[in-house]
């Protein structure tokens, strides 16, 4: 007997004699229709019981959440909602589920329910549906950057040098935090740690991908990085994964075209792969929208949103255009921003960056050229020496998803930049090498996986979009 999933079964047109299939009860209606789920799909197979050749004490037990083994005939369905079901020959129970203590029950839960029941959220159809969705998105990345001829590049995950420059960073040690090695001044003395300096989790693998860059010419990283900011909000992880191409040879408006033709073709990968899924999650945001007064609801459906991206240009807009319109809109003048903008210079909040794409260009933003000093010390500065060759992607709903940039290539300027923030040449010795030996104008981008998730699944927080989310005092599972 042929053993199937859930979804190889709904797929078939012709009926089998003999089928076998394995899965969790998701319902049990009038003693007689099993709605059965293996996660090979949204959907359930239906398996029908003739529950007088059952015994009694075996149908009892074929409760929600129960892991059963069922084999029986693929018939086309008697009644509407599916094309087969199964007319079940023999049922067995592989695992029970007390219905008096299993969580997940077959009606509504919050998402906070379900975010304290991780390990058994994706039993529901949203987070099923979600994480199927997340797992297409990622083949759909290496897919993309596969077929442009990129190389997969690793990036280590423990690092020695705070790429960024902006500290909060997790430590990494092997010493015994009760009884620290002191230096004659009196600092932990990290000479005895592990590695005989003091490292920490890497918060991007950018600086490392641009050695690759430099030797292999297109390469990309997708792997966890880590941020210990202490920001409780629906957009930040303390771990999140992060995806950063870096390419040689290229500008910043090649390096705006490719983040704009890998957006797009990611999300067309889902729109074309990922139908069942999609329409649950757009038909879930529409009801949810349903219980929202009108002014605040989706004006388009999940679908119309993800179709407006893939077939509409992203608006290019300087830092210096941006600051113009924000400094003139009417959430400015009328004081609403909690932030208010005056002063060329100001970085911009998420509330000034929703406004320029919800409110005012109505698509997705690349802001670019901003001011140096508000921005990373490796970006390249431009010939007005006050702004640098950064770019940052803003989507609706979202805010930034992508932060990127030209990458500083000239050794001097670069020194100078990091004198100024007081980052030792000793730490950076190998990046600045890049810039001894060829040195060249190269480019690349960081998207915050999660963040697109996000705006695919149309989902709000993003502990809803990553299996078990680590932010501020959480660390569950
Ligand atoms: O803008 P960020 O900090 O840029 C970098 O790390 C660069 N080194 C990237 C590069 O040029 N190679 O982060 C990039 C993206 C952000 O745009 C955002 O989408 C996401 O990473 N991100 C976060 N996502 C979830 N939680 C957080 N705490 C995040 N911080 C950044
Ligand atoms: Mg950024």
């Amino acid at each position: 007997m042929q053993s199937y999933t859930v979804s190889e079964l709904l797929s078939q047109d012709i009926v089998f004699p003999e089928v076998e299939v394995k899965g969790w009860v998701r319902t049990f209606r009038a003693n007689r229709f099993i709605a059965l789920n293996d996660g090979s799909t949204l959907n359930n197979i239906q398996c029908v019981v003739d529950f007088e050749k059952f015994d009694e004490s075996i149908l009892k037990r074929v409760t929600t959440g129960a892991a059963i083994h069922v084999t029986g005939e693929l018939v086309e369905s008697q009644g509407k909602g599916q094309k087969v079901e199964i007319q079940v020959k023999t049922l067995e129970i592989l695992g029970d589920s007390d219905p008096e203590t299993y969580p997940i029950q077959p009606k509504k839960h919050t998402f906070e329910f379900l975010r304290e029941n991780a390990h058994l959220r994706t039993r529901t159809n949203t987070f099923s549906a979600v994480m199927r969705l997340r797992s297409s998105l990622s083949f759909a990345i290496h897919k993309y950057f596969n077929e442009q001829g990129f190389y997969y590049m690793h990036s280590p995950i423990i690092t020695g040098s705070d790429a960024e420059g902006a500290g909060e960073m997790f430590k990494v040690t092997s010493l015994d935090i009760n009884n620290l090695p002191k230096n004659d001044e009196g600092k932990i003395d990290y000479s005895q740690d592990f590695f005989g300096k003091e490292t920490n989790l890497t918060v991007s693998g950018q600086l490392e991908a641009e050695t690759y860059a430099m030797s292999l010419g297109k390469v990309y990283t997708f792997g966890p990085t880590f941020r210990a900011e202490n920001s409780n909000t629906s957009r930040h992880l303390a771990e999140f994964w992060m995806i950063e191409p870096e390419v040689a040879f290229m500008d910043l408006a090649g390096n705006m075209d490719l983040a704009e033709d890998f957006l797009k073709y990611v999300i067309k990968y889902i729109l074309e792969n990922n139908s069942d899924d999609l329409e649950f999650l757009d038909k879930r945001l529409q009801d949810e929208d349903k219980r929202k007064p009108q002014a605040e609801r989706n004006t388009m459906t999940l679908t119309e949103k993800l179709k407006f991206v893939t077939d509409n240009h992203f608006k290019r807009v300087s830092y210096t255009e941006a600051i113009d319109i924000l400094r003139n809109c009417k959430p400015n003048k009328k004081k609403k921003f909690k932030y208010i903008i005056d002063d060329w210079g100001s970085d911009l909040q998420s509330e000034h960056e929703r406004f320029l794409v919800e409110k005012h260009f109505k698509c997705p933003v690349i802001l670019f050229d901003y001011p140096a000093n508000i921005k990373a010390f490796y970006m390249r500065l431009n010939d007005d020496g006050k702004t640098v060759r950064a770019m940052d992607i803003l989507f609706p709903g979202i805010g930034e998803i992508v932060g990127g940039a030209q990458r500083e290539e000239r050794l001097d300027i670069l020194k100078e930049k990091m004198a100024a923030i007081n980052i030792p040449e000793e730490e950076l010795w190998w990046y600045l090498d890049l810039r001894k030996f060829g040195t060249a104008v190269h480019s690349g981008f960081g998207l915050g996986f999660e963040r697109l998730v996000m705006f695919v699944t149309g989902m709000s927080n993003i502990r809803d979009v990553i299996p078990y989310p680590r932010t501020p005092q959480n660390a569950e599972f």
